[in-house]
């Protein structure tokens, strides 16, 4: 059947609402078969010198690859489903471990660059590292990238951020006086809020971002940054406006919860609580050096 450009608007229109906003490869693939399909084969005993597979994917450091999956017979043309992520507790570990080699942020990147051990990689565009100062004594922490993020490679410069903005100018800082990151560095597919194994397995990075960082003051950006960073299950409505102790590991730094900059645009009532507590954060500012 031959299709028109209408017909193609309104399937794409169709999948926009349905909340598709990611394509992960060129043809569908239907998984759930798929999965059918393997389920009975992995009972199968392996042939002498193993199944025939395909490239090793890439090991994490301290990490031995993800299982492969079994190579494609050549009369199927839909392309193979990903090797199966590792085991949350052992990527968590990964990540722990591989982080106490980084000694600065460059490192870090580099480290988180390199590690394939959280399923979010795969369908985010690339890594969303950070923004702004690294030697600004006020660091701001989010949840995870967005869809502009994601393109830029920046955190926090869609609608969201361009709200940040605005709050930080309220109190006379901007990016060159702050440093912006993220807990999850890779866009969960959709804008969906990370899974509580996604934000396990990546706070060991935003720590040690945290303590390479060193700010005077922390500010963690909605409830999810703030219950990851602060160890705690306290809703933000409850949290925020409130100075609390956070261990970098190296020394204690005074951190604060607000409400995150997409929450304050759809509850613009919140505003006037955020703007205190941007007051808050002007007051612990320690004075500048002339
Ligand atoms: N929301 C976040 O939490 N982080 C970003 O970088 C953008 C939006």
């Amino acid at each position: 059947m031959q299709l028109s450009s209408d017909d193609w608007f309104d399937i794409l229109a169709f999948h926009q609402e349905a909340g598709v906003d990611v394509a992960l490869d060129d043809m569908p693939v239907d998984r759930f078969a798929l999965s059918a399909q393997e389920a009975p084969r992995q009972q199968e005993p392996q042939p002498r010198g193993g199944p025939a597979v395909r490239a090793a994917p890439m090991a994490t450091p301290g990490l031995p690859p993800a299982p492969s999956r079994p190579a494609a017979s050549p009369a199927r043309a839909a392309p193979l489903p990903q090797p199966a992520p590792h085991p949350p507790e052992e990527a968590e570990l990964a990540a722990r471990e591989a982080v106490q080699a980084a000694t600065s942020l460059d490192e870090l990147r580099a480290i988180m660059e390199a590690f394939d051990g959280c399923a979010l990689k795969r369908t985010a565009s690339r890594l969303v590292f950070a923004d702004g100062n690294p030697l600004a004594r006020i660091m701001l922490v989010g949840e995870a990238p967005g869809r502009e993020e994601d393109q830029q490679g920046l955190p926090f410069v869609g609608r969201a951020g361009r709200l940040l903005d605005l709050m930080l100018a309220s109190i006379g800082l901007d990016r060159t006086s702050v440093y912006i990151a993220n807990v999850v560095p890779w866009r969960p597919p959709g804008n969906r809020t990370p899974s509580p194994q996604e934000t396990t397995i990546c706070l060991p990075f935003i720590r040690r971002q945290i303590e390479l960082v060193n700010p005077d003051i922390l500010v963690c950006l909605g409830g999810q940054s703030a219950q990851a960073l602060l160890s705690t299950r306290e809703g933000i409505t409850r949290l925020r406006g409130r100075f609390m102790d956070y261990d970098t590991g190296t020394r204690t730094i005074r951190a604060i919860a607000t409400f995150h900059p997409a929450y304050l645009l759809r509850t613009p009532v919140g505003k006037r609580l955020a703007w205190q507590d941007m007051l808050a954060i002007e007051a612990a500012l320690p004075p500048k050096v002339q």
